[in-house]
């Protein structure tokens, strides 16, 4: 095993969903590379992700995204000090193509292959910039499948707060953006469409704004679009829709969050996930967070969505404190993947 205190530089595999990415990380911190080979183009004529099309790309690009990854770090196969890949939650069969790919490289170079909760990448991806929180912190992870909140006393011990009941806060601007015809991926065609429209004269709900439970559900305010679509369909203005959608999610992502970080007696929130590169929820939580004195920590938005850098930096933290009795993470042919990882 190399000894623990060196410089060390692993390579991150991600294909949890539709974007193939690869990057090289230096001890945790230092991107050298973060390449991402987005497919949107390609599902977006069906409005969402079509699993097979996600794994038939994943094999064609992720040797060439490797590759690159590689390249752009000035660095090469031999020199890495091992491979971490995302071993779930996602898409089965995307989840297996990086996982083979990761288990082949590691095997081929007899190199440690660290396995990465998805989440814990996503959690974990605000020590990638300069300014993090220490420990303890409370973390919202907003994605296209997660809507989570983390207290996070220490790389590696996280305590589940609450989180979605039933749709993740990404999907409901996904879902809402296909009922307005707005296109897909829907977060960032949301945000711009709202721009244009006012939330005054539209009144979506908020639901499950209880003190004392941190857990979220999105059905019934997408539900509630839907009906209010049907039963205006002549003026339907699409802005103010989206704008009040947003205003809709940003009231419920701020009275959770904040609420769990005066309980959890820290100060420090971290926001993060696809839906945390929203600017109108960054700049409206951190106005909060400036009002009640609590420190707020957003990843910058290239490593919001998905990404391999924060997988790598996932892989180092993992690995610098749990190698010893993962046995070096040398015991990697068994690795699996799992459609449905818990943290
Ligand atoms: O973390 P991520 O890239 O993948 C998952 O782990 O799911 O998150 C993807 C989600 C999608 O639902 C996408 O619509 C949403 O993040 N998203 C946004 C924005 N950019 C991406 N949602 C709101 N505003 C955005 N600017
Ligand atoms: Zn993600």
């Amino acid at each position: 095993m190399r000894p623990l205190g060196r410089r060390m530089l692993i390579l991150g595999i991600e294909t949890s969903c539709d974007e193939t990415a690869a990057a090289v990380v230096k001890d945790g911190k230092e991107i050298l590379s973060n390449i991402i080979s987005s497919q949107v183009d390609i599902h977006s004529r069906y409005g969402g992700v079509v699993p097979e099309l996600a794994c038939r790309n994943h094999i064609e690009n992720l040797p060439l995204v490797i590759k690159q990854a590689l390249d752009e770090a000035k660095t090469n196969m031999p020199a890495l000090d091992s491979l971490a890949v995302t071993v779930g939650p996602g898409l089965i069969g995307a989840l297996l193509i990086g996982v083979n790919t990761a288990k082949g490289i590691a095997y081929s170079l007899k190199k440690p292959l660290i396995p990465i909760n998805h989440l814990e990448g996503h959690l974990l991806s605000i020590f990638l910039e300069d300014k993090h929180p220490e420990f303890p912190f409370v973390a919202l992870i907003i994605s296209g499948g997660h809507t989570d909140l983390y207290l996070v006393k220490d790389f590696m011990e996280y305590d589940v707060l609450g989180r979605t009941r039933d749709d993740a806060v990404g999907e409901s601007f996904d879902k809402v953006a296909r009922m307005l015809d707005l296109g897909y991926p829907g977060g960032p065609i949301i945000e711009r469409t709202a721009k244009d429209g006012t939330s005054n004269d539209i009144n979506f709900p908020r639901p499950m704004l209880v003190r004392g439970n941190f857990d979220f559900s999105f059905s019934g305010l997408k539900t509630s679009v839907r009906n209010f679509l049907a039963n205006n369909e002549k003026e339907i203005n699409k802005a103010n829709v989206a704008a009040e959608f947003q205003e809709a999610v940003l009231d419920i992502l701020s009275f959770k969050a904040f609420q769990a970080v005066e309980n959890s007696g820290c100060k420090n929130l971290v926001v993060a996930g696809g839906v945390a590169a929203n600017n109108f929820l960054r700049e409206n939580l951190s106005k909060t967070a400036e009002k009640k004195k609590m420190n707020i920590f957003f990843p910058g938005h290239h490593l919001c969505t998905d990404n391999a850098a924060m997988i790598a930096c996932a892989g180092y933290y993992r690995y610098t404190r749990k190698a010893k009795e993962q046995n070096g993470f040398m015991d990697y042919l068994e690795l699996d993947a799992y459609a449905n990882l818990k943290v």
